[in-house]
């Protein structure tokens, strides 16, 4: 269940995984860009965008608890890159953090409250500029984030094809 210096654990394999995909149906959002967001995408899975980011923002709490306990057991990096490899998985973790927060500020802000599933979870009500001041952080963070994001999964593709290391393997 734990990470160990050889692999990462079930539980961390599982937020890893559960969480990129739903980052990703996250990402989706972008295609609101294209004909207005009238397509298939648009109509289908983007329309989810609020309440998988709220779901998002519960998984990233609890990622973070969970990570922070494994700090002394993780799978080693190489040396001579282990910063910059700490580095960047720090920015994935401020992204997770930061993009459920700033999407609250833009729904709260802008009044147009909140519902989860279904479910009110804030009543619709005024506007409050400096909450959607912050909240107007969220689409250049998001961009960074894809960044990130692509930059993060050509290093893995470049660990197991590349370099054919275990890096990738360690995480499945
Ligand atoms: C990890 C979680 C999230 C990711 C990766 C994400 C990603 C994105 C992306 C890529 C866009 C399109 C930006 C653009 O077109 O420039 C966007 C827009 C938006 N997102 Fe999120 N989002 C997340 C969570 C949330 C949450 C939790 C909410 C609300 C509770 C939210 C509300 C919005 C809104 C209202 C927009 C349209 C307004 C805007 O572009 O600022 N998002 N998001
Ligand atoms: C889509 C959003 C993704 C995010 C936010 C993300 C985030 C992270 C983070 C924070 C870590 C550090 C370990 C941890 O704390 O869990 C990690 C490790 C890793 N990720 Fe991702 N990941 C994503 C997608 C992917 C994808 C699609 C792949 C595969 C192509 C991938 C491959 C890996 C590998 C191989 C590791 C282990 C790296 C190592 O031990 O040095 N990730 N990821």
């Amino acid at each position: 269940m734990p990470d160990s210096k050889e692999r990462y654990g079930t539980v961390s394999k599982w937020f890893h995984w559960l969480m990129g995909g739903l980052i990703i149906w996250q990402f989706l959002k972008l295609g609101d860009r294209i004909s207005e967001g009238e397509h298939w995408i648009g109509q289908t899975l983007v329309p989810w965008h609020v309440s998988i980011g709220a779901l998002l923002m519960v998984l990233i709490v609890l990622r973070i608890f969970w990570a922070s306990g494994q700090l002394k057991q993780r799978p080693l990096h190489d040396p001579a890159t282990a910063f910059v490899v700490k580095a960047g998985h720090l920015a994935l973790y401020v992204g997770m953090l930061l993009l459920p927060i700033t999407g609250l500020l833009t729904m709260i802000g802008n009044g147009y409250g909140l519902k989860v599933f279904g479910v009110q979870l804030v009543a619709k009500g005024p506007e409050i500029d400096w909450v959607a001041t912050l909240g107007s952080a969220h689409s250049p963070l998001a961009w960074i984030m894809v960044f990130l994001v692509i930059g993060h999964i050509g290093m893995a593709l470049l660990h197991h094809f590349v370099k054919r290391d275990d890096v990738l393997r360690r995480m499945l």
